[in-house]
């Protein structure tokens, strides 16, 4: 079974690309752009990733991005991405990308989004997986910061599906940027936003009827309210959940005590991600066989999983289709291979 976690088709919902900088490659852009990392080494800087809490990870995600400076950074960035997930089984991928925190550097929003951009167009050619962007607004940043850089984003229309929002939660409800995403919605864009992570149910409700998302990331803790729960099952409102994320930040003291197989067993629309997987020790299907092991999930379930990540994603109805019969050929496959195996051993 923890074959079939690795080998089932999947699309990736919840992923921060600066989350993907991996300490071998920070060190390596480092050397290119003459900046000097505050770590001796690749191991001291990974040895360093022991986290209390979302802000005590945020502190060491902030750094890290700080030696990204020109277009061929982002892309690399981006490029070493697809090449894991494609190792993976992504088929598809919507990658959230963090501009007010390079503009805040001086590094130009054309900068990041031109860089990621031609990593998109690349990883479609060269892996045949296709993606999109979802540009994230810093919730612990002024509303009108968002606005601006809503603003700065608005002549690269398509090349953006959605807004999120991101970082610190608690004390920043969504709310707070009832304009911004008004505004994005306005412009076509669809939103998204994380919510239940550290912040309590108030904040998933908020964000499905302020921010009116299509999608809650995280949204963990919307269990706590009973409510709530029904109103994601009755609407199949999709969370994206991140197990080894959860872990590693505290959400949960360990994947066993999790509440994403309670999830699928009361018909949530959960599907599983990796946020920031250099970080967090593992890519999506690392989250597969994390959650499948601690959790017991049964094969029905990472199916479910499988297809509920395509149900979620923003594909064209032709496109969903397409994936998830893909995932239909791979459990067929999937089967027949045990029936020989079965068989062999008879
Ligand atoms: N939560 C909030 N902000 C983030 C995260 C997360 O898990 N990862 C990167 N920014
Ligand atoms: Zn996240």
């Amino acid at each position: 079974m923890e074959k079939l976690a690795g080998t089932l088709p999947k699309a990736e919902l919840h992923l921060h690309i600066e989350g993907t900088f991996e300490p071998e490659l920070i060190f390596s852009i480092a050397e290119r752009n003459k900046i000097k990392v505050p770590f001796a080494s690749v191991e001291a800087l990974r040895a360093a990733y022991e986290f209390q809490d979302l802000q005590s990870f945020l502190d060491l995600y902030y750094a890290g991005m700080n030696v990204l400076r020109t277009e061929e950074d982002f892309y690399d960035l981006a490029l070493a991405y697809f090449e894991k997930a494609h190792a993976q089984n992504v088929l598809h991928a919507e990658i959230f990308f963090d501009p007010q925190a390079h503009t805040a550097r001086g590094i130009s929003f054309d900068v990041v989004i031109e860089g990621l951009s031609k990593a998109v167009s690349e990883s479609k050619k060269k892996f045949g997986i296709t993606s999109k962007l979802i540009m994230c607004f810093l919730r612990d940043q002024s509303a009108e910061s968002a606005m601006e850089t809503l603003e700065s984003a608005l002549k690269y229309g398509d090349r953006i599906v959605a807004v999120g929002l991101d970082s610190a939660e608690v004390g920043n409800p969504p709310q707070k940027f009832k304009d911004v995403f008004d505004r994005a919605r306005a412009n076509g864009w669809l939103t998204v936003a994380h919510a239940g992570e550290e912040g309590p149910p108030e904040y998933v409700w908020e964000a499905l009827k302020i921010l009116k998302v299509s999608r809650v990331d995280h949204g963990v803790r919307s269990l706590e309210d009973a409510d709530l729960t029904r109103h994601l099952i009755e609407e199949q409102m999709a969370l994206t959940v991140c197990p080894l994320s959860n872990v590693r930040l505290k959400v949960f003291s360990h994947l066993k005590q999790h509440n994403l197989k309670k999830m699928l067993e009361l018909g949530i629309r959960a599907t599983i991600n990796s946020d920031d997987p250099a970080y967090f020790g593992g890519y999506v299907s690392d989250n597969f066989r994390a959650a499948q092991n601690a959790l017991e999930l049964s094969q029905e379930e990472l199916e479910n999983l499988a297809r509920n990540s395509f149900h979620a994603s923003f594909l064209t109805d032709a496109e969903r289709a397409k994936y998830l019969s893909m995932v239909d050929d791979a459990v067929k496959h999937w089967h027949g291979l045990n029936r020989q195996d079965c068989c062999q051993h008879d």
